[in-house]
């Protein structure tokens, strides 16, 4: 169970695409649902979205940045190994709607969030506008995909090498001047949903936001993946992860993200010493 039938290494081997063999997830699960990963006995709880479910494969794809040491020893393991846990369908899959056009924007691994909702939105019957950007050609990923599952893509890069130079923003802003767009779904790092959440908002149009706070459990027991939408208390991992991106609490989300980032820097560089060490 849990064993890694395919392996790809995507934007300069900093992001990683696992497809795992995991049937009775892949039976259940739904767009924008996620799994919790442990490598290893003493390994850390990873949460990470479904990128793609095969229920006739038996088949889960998740595709992760590779950030700290739980994500560099998931980078080593290869075909043939196995997670030795890998729980879920976790989370509240997309509430997917017929409502014309709509536009979906993704920044980063954000994109592989995005993926299955995007082909969800347009198999629904949607008329799809995708979005997606990255910091430089060399990051951007599953371009293919996503053109498969919009009807219309453009794709933005920071530094103009590739597509229009600029951010998804730019895109989306001449997308909801020039369109009646009646949902967004904006999926990527929390700046980049603040302030498509801040653009949408000036044109009223409803926003849909992915969070990825930190989640220790996964099932509203432990309280750490809490977040403030609406001026009230919710808890990402069963309430979400997505939410009304107009209610969000963004600064308060981006705090609580960076509230371990000593102890991850310290235990990421232990973990490579010990690794180079052998
Ligand atoms: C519902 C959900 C879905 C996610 N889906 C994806 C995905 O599809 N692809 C992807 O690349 N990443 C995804 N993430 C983020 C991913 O879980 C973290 O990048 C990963 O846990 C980092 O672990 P690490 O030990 O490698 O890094 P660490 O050194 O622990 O942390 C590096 C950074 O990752 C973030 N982080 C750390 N631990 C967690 C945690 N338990 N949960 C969330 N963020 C954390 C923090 O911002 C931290 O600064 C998702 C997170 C959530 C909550
Ligand atoms: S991860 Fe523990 S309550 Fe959500």
């Amino acid at each position: 169970m849990f064993e890694i039938l395919k392996r790809h290494e995507m934007a300069d081997g900093t992001v990683v695409m696992n497809e795992i063999s995991a049937p009775k997830i892949a039976a259940k699960a739904r767009p924008g649902q996620f799994v919790i990963l442990k490598a290893n006995e003493t390994g850390e709880r990873i949460p990470l979205t479904m990128a793609d479910t095969d229920p006739k494969k038996g088949t889960i794809t998740v595709i992760y940045q590779v950030v700290g040491k739980s994500t560099a020893l998931f980078r080593g393991m290869q075909v043939g190994e196995k997670y030795q846990d890998v729980i879920g369908p976790l989370g509240q899959p997309t509430h997917l709607e017929k409502l014309g056009k709509v536009a979906c924007v993704g920044g980063g691994t954000g994109i592989a969030v995005l993926h299955p909702i995007t082909r969800a939105l347009k198999e629904i019957g949607n008329y799809v506008y995708a979005v997606i950007g990255a910091r430089t050609k060399d990051l951007l990923i599953l371009e293919d995909k996503m053109k498969a599952a919009s009807h219309e893509l453009e794709v933005c890069t920071d530094d103009g090498t590739y597509g229009h130079h600029g951010f998804v923003t730019d895109v989306l802003r001449d997308l909801l001047e020039r369109e009646n767009i009646k949902l967004v779904v904006g999926i990527g790092p929390v700046p980049m949903m603040k302030f498509l959440c801040k653009l949408t908002a000036e044109y009223g149009v409803k926003t849909l936001v992915s969070l990825n706070p930190i989640m220790v459990d996964g099932t509203g027991m432990c309280g750490c993946c809490r977040v403030t939408v609406g001026g009230k208390t919710r808890f990402a991992c069963v309430d979400g992860p997505e939410f009304d991106g107009h209610a969000v609490d963004f600064d308060e989300l981006a705090k609580r993200l960076d509230a371990y980032k000593e102890e991850e820097r310290m235990a990421y560089e232990k973990f490579m010493k010990e690794r180079q060490a052998g």
